[in-house]
């Protein structure tokens, strides 16, 4: 499915958040805070969209996805960046690897994304960041129901008029609906071994901004 969206990806995701993904993926680097020279993996990094700003400011970042044409649009698109093909329940790289890991819009789409978020916490150092950027639920009632009507009716109108597979977008608002909420997502954060997990919401809880710590000691 991601391999047929992947020519129009960008374009498409522009259109359906009526431009609020910039926005929100500025959040997401800020909260990484990554410094020029450090590690940062991208993980589901689709077409590199997510990983560009780390490129962008020196930081070595590592744009990971499963999908070879999500991989190969991103590649034309910026030789520059690293791309891997690599499952996130089953990384293809060391433990402590990296000072940073992250995931834009990807862990709802991993079939077990408890076990990617242990795999996560394998690959980045003690004491490094993990970020996780998701959709989430709405928390003001009103907005709730405004958003909901907007996801199962509007979005897949609008998809069959601009995207490539419009059935994908079908997907994307069952697979939201169905995802859990903030306080849900903490409770596996942690329970994957993660510390400190806190969340901030963007665009009333339309997307939520998860981060955590990995602990300095094991225990
Ligand atoms: C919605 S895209 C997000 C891409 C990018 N992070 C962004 O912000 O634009 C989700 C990506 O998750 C990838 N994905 C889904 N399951 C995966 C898995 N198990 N391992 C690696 N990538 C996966 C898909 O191939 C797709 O490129």
């Amino acid at each position: 499915m991601f391999d047929d969206v992947a020519p129009r990806y960008d374009v498409v995701n522009d259109i359906l958040s009526l431009g609020q993904t910039r926005r929100w993926r500025k959040i997401v680097v800020e909260a990484v805070g990554a410094a020029p020279g450090q590690h940062v993996l991208d993980l589901a990094a689709g077409t590199g969209t997510s990983s560009e700003p780390y490129a962008d400011a020196g930081v070595h970042v590592v744009a990971c996805d499963f999908s070879l044409g999500m991989l190969q649009v991103g590649k034309s698109r910026r030789p520059d960046i690293d791309f891997v093909a690599g499952d996130a329940t089953n990384l293809p790289f060391a433990d402590d690897a990296f000072d940073a890991v992250t995931i834009s819009f990807g862990l709802r789409n991993v079939n077990e994304p408890q076990k990617a978020l242990a795999e996560m916490l394998r690959v980045v150092k003690p004491g490094g960041k993990l970020v996780v950027a998701e959709f989430s639920h709405p928390t003001f009632a009103p907005w709730r129901t405004v958003y909901s009507e907007y996801l199962m009716r509007a979005l897949p109108a609008i998809a069959t008029k601009v995207a490539s597979n419009p059935t994908a977008y079908v997907y994307l608002a069952e697979s939201i609906r169905a995802w859990p909420n903030q306080d849900g997502l903490a409770a596996w954060i942690d329970g994957a071994g993660w510390r400190d997990c806190r969340y901030r919401n963007l665009t009333g809880g339309i997307v939520a901004v998860h981060r955590a710590v990995k602990p300095l000691a094991a225990g």
